[in-house]
């Protein structure tokens, strides 16, 4: 596995596969990786002859008061869990690789589906995101490029951008991986304190109750808000952000019954940690 660091060197490598005829994945992430990662980096590796992770953690989605300096970071393991997965190359540029000095072009997905959920605590959020995925779509010149479920509306506005922008890539959404005790995998896991830990399990716990309570019928999409937010607010520490409903992939405001693909997404702070969950259900 090669480890490639400026966005020219990646570049090169991807014409030359390119012109060998080789399809290339790409698997964009902030590194710490771990098997949520690694989930995605595998199916890459099996859709595809070459596969690129990149590991960047992008100062631009971060807001001024978030935790860009304290994000855990660890090269030496996540070279481990890519190479395991199948990876041909790391991509680890730096941010004045990415961002030199007169850098000044921003990608921008303007629609209410980047100001509701995240974007409303995190309003230059997606902005940031959209940006870099944008870039790394253009230097690795990627045939296709794997996002996880467990960011949904991350998902959703990738899939829109690409759609506005006539995006030649082909989005390819990957489910969410949890821990055994079902707390969804993240890399801001690592903050929570052990007791946080435990009081977490309500996330899954209620969306899980939530599946079950849609397999034996309920449509109300109120009464199944309703009933997330009691099994969350039973943990006292559990500081609701929000718990919403929207149309997938299109983020459009749910009518009062369920029908269609729905997202049901959460919101919940531990402390200073800030959690999201979701599940995507049919009626
Ligand atoms: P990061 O949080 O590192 O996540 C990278 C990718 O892994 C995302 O597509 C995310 O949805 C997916 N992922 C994370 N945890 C997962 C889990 N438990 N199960 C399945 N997939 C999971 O998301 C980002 O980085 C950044 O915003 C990025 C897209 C790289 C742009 O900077």
């Amino acid at each position: 596995m090669r480890i490639i660091t400026t966005p020219a060197e990646l570049n090169e490598y991807s014409k030359e596969q390119k012109k060998q005829g080789k399809s290339i994945g790409l698997v964009p992430t902030m590194g710490y990786l771990h098997d949520g990662h690694k989930s995605l980096i595998e199916k890459s590796s099996a859709q595809n002859d070459i596969t690129i992770v990149s590991v960047f953690v992008n100062p631009t989605q971060f807001g001024e008061n978030e935790d860009l300096d304290t994000y855990p970071r660890d090269l030496e393991h996540d070279k481990i869990v890519a190479k395991d997965g199948g990876a041909n190359v790391i991509f680890h540029p730096t941010p004045s690789d990415m961002y030199p000095e007169n850098y000044g072009t921003y990608v921008s997905v303007d629609s209410d589906i980047t100001k509701i959920l995240c974007g409303k605590s995190r309003p230059t959020h997606f902005m940031g995101v959209t940006t870099i995925v944008n870039k790394l779509f253009n230097i690795s010149l990627a045939d296709r490029a794997y996002f996880g479920q467990k960011d949904a509306q991350q998902l959703a506005v990738i899939m829109r951008m690409v759609a506005d922008l006539n995006m030649n890539i082909k989005i390819i959404p990957c489910p969410i991986v949890r821990e055994k005790d079902g707390l969804a995998m993240s890399s801001r896991n690592t903050y929570l304190s052990a007791s946080e830990r435990q009081e977490a399990l309500v996330l899954s716990r209620s969306l899980r109750q939530a599946e079950d309570e849609i397999k034996n019928g309920e449509t109300n999409i109120e009464k199944i808000k309703s009933d997330i937010r009691r099994t969350i607010s039973a943990s006292n520490i559990a500081d609701i952000e929000y718990i919403e409903a929207y149309t997938f992939p299109g983020l459009m405001p749910c009518s009062e019954k369920l029908s269609g693909q729905t997202l049901f997404a959460l919101a919940i702070r531990f402390g200073s940690t800030r959690l999201i969950d979701n599940i995507i259900v049919k009626p």
